[in-house]
């Protein structure tokens, strides 16, 4: 049943996000997504899932702050990356990112609610970046696709 709700929503493209929260050391601790869902536009809501499991599970349930950042199509290398190998990245580094991604969000938290073997984040947009008219970065068929 779970392989076969896998193959379902692996027929569903979705665009991705990189979540970060910045840590006290000045680093960012980031995490490669496609749980984003908007929710509510008054207040500015939106949501994303983590995975109970997640080496940064402990990272994103402790953090007030985190900044959602929609990736663009050029940005597929440095995605994979952070997926799979990237562990916290500098100031510099994550400006860069901001600077290719689409468009970010710097939220608050608003809400957490345990669902399954999943956190979910309700988050406060407090500010949104300028947007760029970039290609967007998707993910369908377990590849990442430029738009
Ligand atoms: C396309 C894609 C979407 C993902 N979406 C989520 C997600 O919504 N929530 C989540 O907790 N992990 C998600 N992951 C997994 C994390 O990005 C990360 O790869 C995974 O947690 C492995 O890291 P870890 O070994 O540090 O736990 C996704 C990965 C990919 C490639």
């Amino acid at each position: 049943m779970i392989n076969n709700f896998k193959l379902a929503l692996s027929n569903y493209p979705t665009g991705i996000i990189c979540i970060f929260s910045k840590n006290l050391k000045g680093y960012y601790d980031s995490i490669i997504i496609n749980s984003f869902a908007s929710v509510s536009l008054k207040p500015l809501l939106v949501l994303w899932s983590l995975d109970k499991k997640s080496s940064k599970f402990n990272v994103f349930k402790n953090s007030k702050n985190h900044i959602v950042v929609i990736l663009s199509g050029n940005q597929k290398k440095i995605t994979k990356e952070l997926a799979f190998q990237k562990d916290q990245i500098s100031k510099k580094e994550f400006s860069n990112i901001l600077k290719k991604s689409i468009c970010y969000f710097t939220c608050s938290k608003n809400k957490v609610i345990k669902a399954g073997d999943h956190l979910t984040f309700f988050l406060k947009i407090n500010k949104i970046s300028q947007i760029k008219k970039n290609r967007p970065l998707i993910y369908y068929k377990k590849k990442f696709l430029i738009l």
